[in-house]
């Protein structure tokens, strides 16, 4: 485990107590007090550096910051570990792109992109359930967190938390982004000077369908993650995730779900158990470096949005090793 804050302890205790086929044997952080607090718990060992970590270990877990994903996700693929690296990709499209050409040049998918929602099973039902209401029309999203966890900049909203979405949206719909629009407006609480929040994020897919993100990291009252898509022949609302309402035929109703485990908890849960499982057979899981970089390119194309206005996505023609 490269990282040991927030989602790398989190991530490393789930790896060590509930998920099979795995233990936690090295960690490795920046701030050496933290990552020996967490050995010391689960009876692991502290890495000097990450290039020993790498070097002890079967397969990696990178949960550093952001700007760290692309360098240590580059040491993993040169050193052939299996490697699941947290969200995003990398802040810049230039970085990114670097990690996907590693994987190129090694010819195989090492690595697997922890865009959990994937494994949400709220967002496992709403894809499921497309079918069933016709043809997608628009996709509202709305994405709150309490506040800012690394403080609040417009890029690092689009890049860092709104780019769940604009992951989950495209593998939703099975479709590739046209084009963005950032629309600003009045500031929320503690947004600094000539930074935004709120902001409404919209985009066309190349099938037609429009896609709008509430993004709002200092909502104040609380985390809440909704998904609502609507159709030609009726609407699915995720709500809060535990069961998807569906609208459609003159009725409304929904599937009672028989507990409730927290937002994200079993995404992360089937994450891990599903990039472990995936390790054992030489395979990746879930988003790939491919997946990471459309969002990434995605989230920057917003970024210019925010002062240029629409600008169009452009996506490199896909590499036969993502197919
Ligand atoms: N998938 C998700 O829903 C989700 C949720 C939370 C965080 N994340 C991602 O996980 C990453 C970590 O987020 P967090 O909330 O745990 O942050 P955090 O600040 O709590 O933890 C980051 C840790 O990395 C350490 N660190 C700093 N530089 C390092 C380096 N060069 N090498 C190794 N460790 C280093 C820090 O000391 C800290 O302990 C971020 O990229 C974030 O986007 C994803």
């Amino acid at each position: 485990m490269i990282g040991t804050g927030n989602i790398g302890t989190a991530h490393a205790r789930s790896l060590a107590r509930e998920i099979s086929g795995a233990e936690v044997s090295w960690v490795f952080d920046a701030d050496s007090a933290r990552a020996s607090a967490l050995a010391d718990e689960l009876g692991a060992h502290v890495a000097p550096s990450a290039e020993q970590l790498i070097a002890s270990s079967d397969a990696v877990v990178i949960a550093s910051p952001d700007a760290m994903h692309a360098e240590q996700a580059i040491l993993c693929l040169d050193a052939q570990r299996p490697t699941l690296c947290e969200k995003p990709l990398a802040p810049t499209v230039g970085e990114a792109q670097r990690v996907v050409d590693a994987e190129l040049d090694l010819g195989r998918r090492l690595l697997s992109l922890g865009f959990m929602r994937r494994f949400d099973p709220g967002y496992v039902d709403l894809k499921a359930a497309i079918p069933s209401v016709g043809t997608p029309l628009i996709v509202h999203n709305v994405h709150r967190n309490t506040f800012a966890p690394y403080g609040l900049t417009s890029a690092g909203t689009l890049t860092n938390s709104a780019i769940h979405e604009l992951d989950i949206n495209r593998w939703l719909l099975d479709d590739e982004y046209a084009s963005v629009q950032v629309i600003v407006g009045r500031p929320g609480p503690d947004t600094p000077e000539g930074e935004f929040d709120p902001m409404l994020v919209i985009l066309t897919t190349e099938r037609g369908t429009l896609v709008e993100i509430e993004a709002f990291v200092n909502a104040q009252y609380g985390y809440e993650v909704r998904c609502e898509v609507v159709a030609s022949g009726g609407t699915l609302d995720m709500g809060d995730g535990s069961f998807i309402t569906r609208r459609a035929d003159r009725a409304v109703g929904h599937d009672v779900p028989e507990l409730w485990l927290g937002r994200f908890g079993e995404a992360y849960r089937r994450e891990l158990q599903a990039w472990v499982d995936a390790t054992h057979r030489g395979k990746t899981s879930g988003a790939t470096a491919w997946d990471g970089l459309v969002a990434t390119i995605t989230a920057n194309a917003a970024v210019r949005s925010i002062t240029e206005g629409p600008q169009a996505i452009d996506v490199p023609a896909r590499p036969a090793l993502y197919a």
